[in-house]
């Protein structure tokens, strides 16, 4: 394996993007009416669709570069993940519906407390890091009251991964639209939307695609665009402006967005989503995998807690409990004397816990110098180890 001598960025994003990535948000300003960008939307929109692992369109303006020949199409959100979020809990649901959100670390919640402004919610909190019950989910989802059953796929906090295809079999079962978060999952793990028969999905640029933060898509299909516009003629949907999907739509038939776009972010995702296709995406699901599995084994190994249950560890991100005597000031020690830098812990968990990512376009040598370098930290820090050849976990 070869050595790698820089600094390592592990953090579960924003990640690092690539030279092809950066250049081309130094491009010169474009209009944001003119051809130029309508060029830029449609690369984009048909690396979205690939990255969403829906069907392939044509990255040609005038071409429906949105669409594909299945049910969904996609939109661009000038906005982080939280803001493609709330544009499709904002215009999907009226302040009537009642939704069920079960959780189990911090984005769950969050995707609970944005519903909790558009409409009623149902909020089954479980310990971070544990599994759901799908027992009890199915006795809701039995009740027949949800308007829709939405998760946060991929648990950027806690670092488990929900059983997406459990959790949609049934929603299909019971007839409940099925919606996720996959601010970290779309791109980085499978994730099969027309499979799951889910009604929208959320990405972000800065995790698994390894683009810039403050730009992010949804991918939404044909049920979900019929029940946002019907929502709307009865007078009975939330007030929006900014995040209206209505104007969005309107304006997407011709590949462009209703306000002035994010156009230098733009340019640069869709650079960065030429790269994941240039690995395809399974080849980044196995790498993701093969380096979390890495660390989740060597951290094992070590003697170390992992806090998410070990049938649905993350892929994407790794939550790995501190020993007894240590806390965030390692954090600091690792930046500062190691040049790496992982993640600290949220809420409950602050200094209790750091957080590995293994998204984006990170190479197995940055990940096995940022896991040596975290053990000598360790080890400077009075944590008695091992001696393990950490290369042999990878
Ligand atoms: C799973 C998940 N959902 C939502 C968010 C919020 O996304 P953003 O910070 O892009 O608004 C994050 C950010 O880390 C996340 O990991």
């Amino acid at each position: 394996m070869a050595s790698y001598d820089g600094d390592c960025f592990l953090v579960p994003g924003p990640v690092r993007m690539n030279q092809a990535c950066l250049d081309a948000m130094a491009t010169p300003t474009i209009t944001a009416r003119g051809p130029e960008f309508r060029d830029v939307m449609a690369e984009l929109n048909s690396g979205l669709r690939y990255a969403f692992n829906i069907a392939p369109s044509k990255p040609e303006k005038k071409n429906q570069s949105w669409a594909g020949d299945d049910d969904y199409k996609v939109v661009v959100v000038s906005g982080s993940g939280t803001a493609a979020m709330e544009m499709v809990i904002a215009n999907r649901f009226r302040s009537n519906d009642l939704v069920l959100v079960p959780t189990n670390g911090k984005f769950g919640e969050r995707v609970a407390e944005i519903c909790s402004r558009f409409c009623n919610v149902k909020h089954i909190k479980y310990e971070w890091g544990r599994a759901f019950d799908l027992f009890e989910l199915e006795q809701q989802l039995e009740r027949k009251c949800y308007e829709a059953l939405l998760i946060c796929h991929n648990e950027t906090s806690s670092g488990i991964t929900q059983d997406a295809p459990a959790l949609a079999e049934m929603c299909q079962r019971h007839n409940t639209p099925f919606i996720l978060d996959g601010i970290t999952s779309i791109g980085g793990l499978p994730v099969h939307l027309e499979q799951w028969g889910a009604e929208a999905g959320v990405v972000g640029a800065q995790k698994c695609t390894a683009g810039p933060s403050g730009i992010a898509a949804i991918a939404i299909n044909s049920h979900f665009i019929e029940r946002s516009k019907a929502i709307r003629e009865q007078g009975e949907c939330s007030p929006t402006y900014y995040l209206d999907l209505i104007s969005a739509l309107k304006k997407g038939d011709d590949d462009q967005t209703p306000w002035t776009p994010a156009i230098n972010l733009a340019m640069g995702w869709s650079k960065a989503l030429n790269t994941l296709k240039e690995e395809t995406l399974e080849g980044r699901w196995n790498r993701c995998e093969m380096l979390s599995k890495g660390v989740q084994n060597l951290f094992s190994h070590l003697g170390f807690e992992l806090l998410a249950d070990p049938f649905q560890r993350s892929s994407t991100v790794t939550a790995i409990m501190y020993p007894e005597g240590v806390d965030d000031t390692w954090r600091s020690d690792l930046k500062n004397k190691y040049h790496t830098q992982v993640i600290g812990a949220q809420d409950h968990l602050k200094g209790k816990m750091f957080r590995v990512g293994s998204m984006g376009e990170t190479t197995v040598e940055e990940m096995v110098e940022g896991c040596k370098r975290m053990i000598s930290c360790f080890k400077d820090h009075g944590v008695e180890l091992p001696d393990v050849e950490v290369e042999s976990f990878f």
